[in-house]
């Protein structure tokens, strides 16, 4: 079966304006009464004297535009995203339904708790309801993101250390397996990031954690299962040696969603949490919404969580600020309200069944996984004889040896095949990575389907590799300029901008 997105070129809507056309009638009296209204603007808060630049359409021009756009579109609702780390997985309509309840979406954020005390019980509960699953003392929903929530994480360690006088603490210990943002919230955070690398069979080497940790060691920053969707099966032993050298474990808790109501991150020894609610619990991830990063921690690190946490009193729901050694409010307001909204009926609409989210999507990527290693040209590089938890990261470097077609151009023929492509060279410790997460959204028939589309294009990598390097074909826009793509994400253009540069990056030339 392919998932297909329509294969159109839609122009950007100025470049269908015409001028003085309009999409609605506005009545004389209306009219009169904007204009009288703009007069009483005293000038100097008047920030266009002339027409708004805005585009000139129909109604039914309006409409058909939005509409093309969202068929040109691929999203996790038209088929599979199997993008392993940044997970993107079907989020139940009853979620999305009743998170832009009005009830939800109209509060103010500045209303008096006691007019608030429904969302109010939705914060307190799925607090509680987070600690359970991770096993920790107090949790916030605070943090926008998950990188934001190891921001936060990591200044709850450092303040940790501060406290007990022990400000030499200036260093994090990071896999080289670990997902950019560690390192980055590390250093924003003022530790030095001091790397370890991986085992061939796809641990962390645990010998190279002895061998850096030192009374510096502020702590140890892990995701489990790691990038390559494997247990980290020394945890406890890692556990002890950062404990016992007077440092913290900061949990990764991004793929949490391998484990979830099977094994508890503070079980296994680790201080502080962070949980991408927007990737675990529903709510879409990455260009799909805000996301919710929650902050959760165990033991002396519970004292220095964000304020204000939800409580309650017994009579009411409350924000609570007395944490006299909380690092401080982190985010306005409760932090991103409907990613937590929609986690906490996910979480209530699941109960017990929760732990089927690991077990699903742990078959879901070992079928995957045995399915399409048979393929030639396919490596696993670390942990080639261990089961996968999550997500399975395959390495394409031997197809490209033999044939010179590279991940990317994989991934582009994925397109032509009606797939959302996997997340690519990463982790960067795998050589031309495709990084494979199907989650417990994926049925059989679309794991075989996918299976089949990678045999198809490694088939064709053998026998035409030129054709494959000119994927993808089917798809709305063909291969772009990746630089030009790129450094167009990185500015915020103007529309005129915009359409010059569409004309370049349709080609690969730089
Ligand atoms: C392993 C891991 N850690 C951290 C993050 C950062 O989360 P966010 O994108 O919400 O900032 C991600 C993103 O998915 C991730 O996959």
């Amino acid at each position: 079966m392919a998932f297909r997105q329509a294969k159109w070129d839609e122009p950007i809507i100025f470049e269908l304006s015409k001028y003085r056309k309009q999409g609605l009638i506005v009545d004389d009296e209306f009219k009169k009464y904007s204009e009288d209204a703009l007069k009483e603007i005293p000038n100097d808060y008047l920030r266009a004297r002339d027409d708004l630049n805005m585009p000139s359409l129909s109604e039914v021009e309006v409409i058909r535009h939005f509409t093309r756009l969202s068929q040109m579109a691929y999203g996790i609702d038209v088929g599979p995203v199997p993008l392993g780390s940044c997970t993107m997985k079907y989020n139940p309509k009853i979620c999305e339904e009743l998170a832009s309840d009005r009830r939800v979406t109209d509060i103010h954020p500045y209303q008096d708790e006691e007019t608030v005390q429904g969302i109010l019980e939705v914060v307190y509960l799925l607090q509680k309801w987070l600690a359970e699953l991770t096993g920790a003392d107090v949790c916030t929903i605070q943090p926008p993101a998950g990188a934001s929530g190891e921001f936060v994480g990591a200044l709850m360690i450092k303040k940790y250390h501060m406290d007990r006088g022990e400000e030499q603490r200036t260093e994090m210990i990071i896999p080289d397996s670990a997902h950019g943002s560690n390192p980055a919230s590390a250093v924003m955070a003022g530790f030095k990031v001091v790397r370890v690398p991986a085992t061939p069979k796809g641990d962390t080497d645990i010998n190279a954690i002895k061998a850096v940790v030192s009374d510096k060691t502020a702590g140890i920053m892990l995701t489990n299962p790691s990038t390559l969707g494997l247990f980290e099966s020394k945890i406890l032993e890692i556990a002890d040696i950062i404990h016992n050298a007077g440092g913290l474990l900061y949990y990764d808790g991004a793929n949490l969603n391998a484990i979830l109501g099977l094994v508890r991150p503070c079980d296994m020894g680790f201080d502080v949490v962070h949980l991408n609610l927007h990737k675990t619990f529903a709510a879409p991830h990455g260009g799909g919404g805000p996301g919710a990063g929650a902050i959760c921690a165990k033991g002396e690190l519970k004292n220095y969580i964000p304020v204000p946490l939800v409580d309650y009193d017994g009579r009411k729901y409350y924000l609570k600020y007395d944490i006299p050694k909380s690092i401080g409010r982190i985010t306005w307001f409760y932090g991103n309200i409907v990613p937590a909204v929609k986690s906490f009926i996910y979480l209530a609409s699941l109960g017990p069944l929760v732990r089927e989210v690991a077990e699903i999507s742990v078959l879901n990527t070992n079928y995957f996984m045995k399915k399409v290693t048979k393929l030639p040209g396919i490596d696993l590089i670390y942990g080639r004889d261990r089961w996968r938890k999550h997500e399975v990261v395959l390495s394409f470097e031997k197809l490209h040896k033999e044939t010179g077609v590279t991940a990317e151009d994989v991934a582009k023929a994925l397109l032509d095949r009606g797939f959302h492509a996997p997340t690519i060279y990463f982790p960067l410790i795998v050589p031309e990575a495709h990084m494979v997460e199907l989650t417990e959204s994926e049925t059989k028939e679309n794991i075989d389907s996918l299976v089949n589309a990678y045999a198809e294009i490694i088939q064709l990598a053998y026998k035409d590799p030129e054709k494959l390097k000119a994927s993808p074909r089917n798809t709305s826009i063909s291969r772009l300029n990746n630089i030009v793509a790129n450094a167009l994400k990185t500015v915020t253009p103007s529309f005129k901008f915009i359409s010059r540069v569409r004309s370049v990056i349709k080609t690969d030339k730089t």
